[in-house]
């Protein structure tokens, strides 16, 4: 087991009916005036803004709003909420909805204090160690930015998708109340699973094997896939989206990388290319290149993925056959659930794998502190790596 520090800051308020607390939340923390982030327009449907600012006002926080928040988060947005926040002259920033308002709300936050252009931050001009305090009402359960401090941006402009991650960001306080998820569309949940199991996955196959955190793991996965099935089942189902919301929390927030090399990260690395170029949701990428990448680098840490097949898919055998058929058990229940699985699913041609390994390795080659040409920690993979998972992943 590694060494590790596990210093999780964020306050978690967590189940049915818990919203309405958003508002004292903020008056707690002397807060009168707050930017107030949303996305498309779902939290007006299923009555999730008409709790937040009822609070708001009966705390007495003044607010202003800005609405429009694509998933896929673009810089743009960021760069005119900045805009608003700072003549607004706004105390905290308020995200209310997934990971892509609430990863906006966060580079806000930095953003408003910050002189320069935040895109910055995210091209390793600048190391974020300044934020106005980030309170969260999370409505899907995928990422774990509730409680971590990443964020994810996409300039549109150039097409590229980085992410950031300081202290500072971390939400001071974040509610999840699972039963509002009720109103997803089946396939964000299943892209929520996704995300979450990628997240426990890039962890667990870094090179390391901490027991206790290989069986955290590997339970949290279980759950994940039974939840998830649930849920397609009856979208009603409060205890499957309770369990479910939790295990993607923990899937990112600390827990898993404890005792651990810090994780991976390959998969959401060209993963990243894959939605910055052609707008797809985050958890369907990962659902294309996660099993194309593990074919290709097993070799690294066999006993790892024979482990996997095993304890997750209660496989028997040895050595590659179960290795291999723990790999297509994977792919056969996002197959199973409604996920992707190839480039070709969501109409991507072989013949565009060069633009995305450009794509991916901008990221490496020019962007990332320090210069590197090669990313990821089980196996460094270079650009031909990248182009051979691809070409796995294609079909
Ligand atoms: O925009 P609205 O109308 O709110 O609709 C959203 C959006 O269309 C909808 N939705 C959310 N809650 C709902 C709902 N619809 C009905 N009922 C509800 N209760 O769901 C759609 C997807 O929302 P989005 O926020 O994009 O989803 P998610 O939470 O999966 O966030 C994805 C983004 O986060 C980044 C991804 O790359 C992607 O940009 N990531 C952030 C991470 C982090 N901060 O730690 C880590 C991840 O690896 C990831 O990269
Ligand atoms: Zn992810």
């Amino acid at each position: 087991m590694e060494n590790f520090v596990f210093h999780n800051p964020t306050k978690l308020i967590f189940g049915k009916g818990t919203i309405p607390k958003v508002g004292e939340e903020i008056k707690g923390a002397g807060i009168k005036k707050v930017l107030l982030l949303y996305g498309g327009g779902s939290i007006k449907k299923n009555g999730v803004y008409d709790q937040v600012v009822d609070s708001l006002r009966g705390n007495g926080i003044e607010w202003v709003e800005v609405s429009g928040v694509k998933p896929n988060p673009v810089l743009s947005k960021v760069r005119e909420a900045i805009e608003v926040a700072r003549r607004e002259k706004v105390e905290a920033v308020l995200g209310v909805g997934g990971g892509s308002v609430i990863d906006s709300a966060k580079v806000v936050a930095a953003g408003v204090l910050y002189e320069g252009d935040i895109w910055d931050a995210f091209v390793g001009k600048y190391n974020i160690d300044k934020a106005l305090p980030v309170f969260a009402v999370l409505t899907i359960s995928a990422t774990g930015t509730e409680m971590n401090g990443n964020a994810v941006i996409t300039n549109e402009e150039t097409l590229e998708k980085y992410g950031v991650s300081s202290k500072a960001l971390y939400p001071k306080v974040s509610i999840v109340d699972p039963s509002v998820q009720a109103t997803l569309p089946r396939e964000q949940t299943v892209y929520g699973a996704v995300d979450a199991i990628a997240h426990i996955l890039e962890y667990y196959f870094d090179g390391s094997s901490p027991e206790i955190s290989n069986e955290i793991a590997e339970v949290t996965i279980k759950t994940i896939m039974k939840m998830t099935e649930r849920l397609l089942a009856d979208p009603n189902d409060y205890e499957a989206r309770a369990n479910f919301a939790w295990c993607t929390t923990i899937a990112l927030n600390g827990t898993m990388a404890v005792g651990r090399r810090g994780g991976d990260w390959s998969c959401h690395r060209i993963e990243h290319s894959l939605s910055a170029l052609y707008d797809i949701p985050h958890g369907a990428g990962l659902a294309i290149v996660f099993p194309a990448w593990m074919r290709y680098v097993y070799d690294e840490r066999p006993e790892q993925f024979e482990r996997f097949a095993r304890k997750v898919f209660d496989l028997e055998g040895s050595g590659e056959e179960l290795i291999l058929n723990g790999i297509e058990a994977f792919k056969g229940w996002l197959r199973k659930v409604g996920a992707p699985v190839t480039l070709k699913d969501v109409g991507i041609p072989e013949q565009d794998i060069e633009k995305i390994v450009d794509n991916v390795m901008l990221l490496v080659e020019e962007n990332l502190k320090p210069r590197k040409a090669t990313f990821g920690k089980l196996k460094a993979l270079g650009r031909d790596d990248v182009r051979e998972i691809l070409k796995i992943a294609a079909k």
